[in-house]
Parts: C-alpha cells; sequence; structure tokens
C-alpha cells in the first residue's frame, strides 16, 4: 500500500514519510502549479485551471506571440498581477525551512512554477524549469532582464538596446527548457536519496521523467496530491492532500 487511504493522509503514514525525509542526506523536491494553488493563483490542468479556460495554442506559443504580441503579453501581464498580489503559502514556507535545515547542496528545489513564490517565501535558489513571469527576453538580441513592474508599461514591452519586441521568459510548447536547467535538475535527482514531489499532475515532461528517474534508481520518493496522478502508483508514500497541509506537519512542524 503506498497511498494514503483516506481523502487526508493518516498521522502514522504521514509519520512513516516525515521519518524517511529526516532520515535522508540528500533531498530533491520538484513543485508545480498546485503548490501555488493555496495562495490563490490557478493551476493549469484541474477546476478553472488555465488550459481549461484558454487554448494553449493561442497564448503559449511561439506562434501565437508572433501572431499577436499584445494578446499573449495581455495574459502574461495579468497573471504577473495576480502573482504580485499572492502570498506565499505554507507549502512555500515549509519547503523554505527544509532548505534552511539543510547544509548548502543537500537540498535541491526544482519548479515548473513561474509565479517567483518559492524565492519570495525564502528558497534561495531554485531551478526554475519553465522560465520565470519575471524575466523579459528581447527577441531580437537575446538580452534578459528581470522586471517586476506590475503593471508592466507599455505592452507590448520593447529592447532598450536594440528596439526589437520583448517576450515573457517563459518556456512555451514546443520550446526548449533553459539551458542548463535540466541538466542541473537531473544532476540534483541523480544525487539524491529522496525526492519529495508536490503540487503537479506529472503530466508534463521533461519534468515529469524527474519522477520517472527518481523512482527509477530507487531513491525514497513522496508525492503530496490531492489527486491520483501518474506516478502515484510508483512513489513510495503517495500523500493525499493539499500541500500547504501536508508539507509543514510532513517536516515536523505542529
Ligand atoms: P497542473 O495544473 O497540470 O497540475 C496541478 C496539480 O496540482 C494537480 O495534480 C492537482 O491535483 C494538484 N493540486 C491542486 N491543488 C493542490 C494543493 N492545494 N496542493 C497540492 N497539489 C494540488 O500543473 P503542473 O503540473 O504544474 O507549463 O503543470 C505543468 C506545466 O504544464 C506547467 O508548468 C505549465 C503547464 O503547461 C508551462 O507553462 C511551460
Amino acid at each position: 500500500m503506498t497511498q494514503s487511504p483516506g481523502p487526508e493522509p493518516g498521522a502514522a503514514f504521514l509519520a512513516a514519510a516525515g521519518e524517511a525525509l529526516a532520515a535522508a542526506r540528500r533531498i530533491v523536491a520538484l513543485t508545480g502549479a498546485g503548490v501555488s494553488a493555496e495562495s490563490g493563483l490557478a493551476t493549469f490542468r484541474g477546476p478553472g485551471g488555465h488550459w481549461r479556460q484558454h487554448r494553449p495554442e493561442d497564448l503559449a506559443t511561439p506562434q501565437a506571440f508572433a501572431r499577436d504580441p499584445l494578446l499573449v503579453w495581455e495574459w502574461y501581464a495579468e497573471r504577473r498581477a495576480l502573482a504580485a498580489a499572492a502570498q506565499p503559502n505554507p507549502a512555500h514556507l515549509a519547503l523554505a525551512r527544509l532548505e534552511q535545515a539543510r547544509h548548502p547542496g543537500d537540498f535541491t528545489l526544482v519548479t515548473q512554477n513561474v509565479d517567483g513564490l518559492h524565492r519570495r517565501a525564502g528558497s534561495t535558489n531554485p531551478i526554475e524549469l519553465h522560465g520565470s513571469l519575471w524575466i523579459v527576453r528581447c527577441t531580437g538580441c537575446r538580452r534578459e532582464r528581470r522586471d517586476e513592474s506590475v503593471p508592466l508599461a507599455p505592452l507590448p514591452p520593447r529592447c532598450s538596446a536594440c528596439g526589437a519586441l520583448e517576450r515573457p521568459a517563459i518556456v512555451w510548447f514546443g520550446e526548449r527548457l533553459p539551458e542548463e536547467a535540466l541538466p542541473r535538475a537531473f544532476g540534483a535527482v541523480d544525487a539524491a536519496d529522496l525526492m519529495l514531489v508536490a503540487g503537479t499532475s506529472g503530466l508534463v515532461y521533461p519534468a515529469a521523467g524527474l519522477i520517472e528517474r527518481a523512482v527509477a534508481r530507487g531513491a525514497m520518493t513522496i508525492e503530496v496530491n490531492p489527486e491520483s496522478t501518474p506516478h502515484s502508483g510508483a512513489v513510495r508514500f503517495a500523500l493525499r492532500g493539499a500541500a500547504g497541509m501536508v508539507l509543514p506537519r510532513l517536516i515536523g512542524e505542529p
């Protein structure tokens, strides 16, 4: 039995997972949109999710941007405003505390989220596999800059160096992940004896391949999600519950 039986993990099951976490020497954590759900930010595939309301090919592809950069930017500007207004929740804070309790190098956070909430919670160097809402990249000279202004004006922004359109530094469908992000993430998985996965449907590759790699290596694996995922049957502990409730308890907070 690898899955917590009820709607919430039982105390003994959670305690066993917590003991495994405490005993781990090197930890890698992978997060997805579900970790920010309790901050009020929409997931992608769940009820009210982005991809239930919009077609990705209209908003999150290079072709969509070439067709209508303003439309694409308006959607990202709205997400920037919502993310800026949101606060890190107990799940983000628990992951930051887990990092602080470990020696540098013994904890790596890999996230698919672009909202910046892990950093705001205190995580120092998350690997942002899918980019960041807060970085814009010139489509001409490719210069990147951090811009946290809300609202971002004017839209669409233009590069002050070369005048070309700037785009969100987000990985769109059909695009490669940022250079070095994926090798770093796989390196962290290969070095870890425990992988903690929270708030992701595990459907999007290559990120989901990190979970498969940890399972294949025989690492201890813990998944935190209110729903079952394609990986739930393969991980050692599938803890059913909201990340903001489960993660603080998992790291031993009252
Ligand atoms: P999804 O929307 O695919 O999945 C969110 C997951 O979070 C689901 O499995 C939910 O059951 C779970 N969930 C919901 N509320 C939760 C909570 N309070 N605590 C824990 N889990 C909760 O989002 P991702 O897996 O992040 O890519 O999606 C992966 C990628 O697909 C995204 O990064 C995005 C999207 O296309 C890009 O934009 C490049």
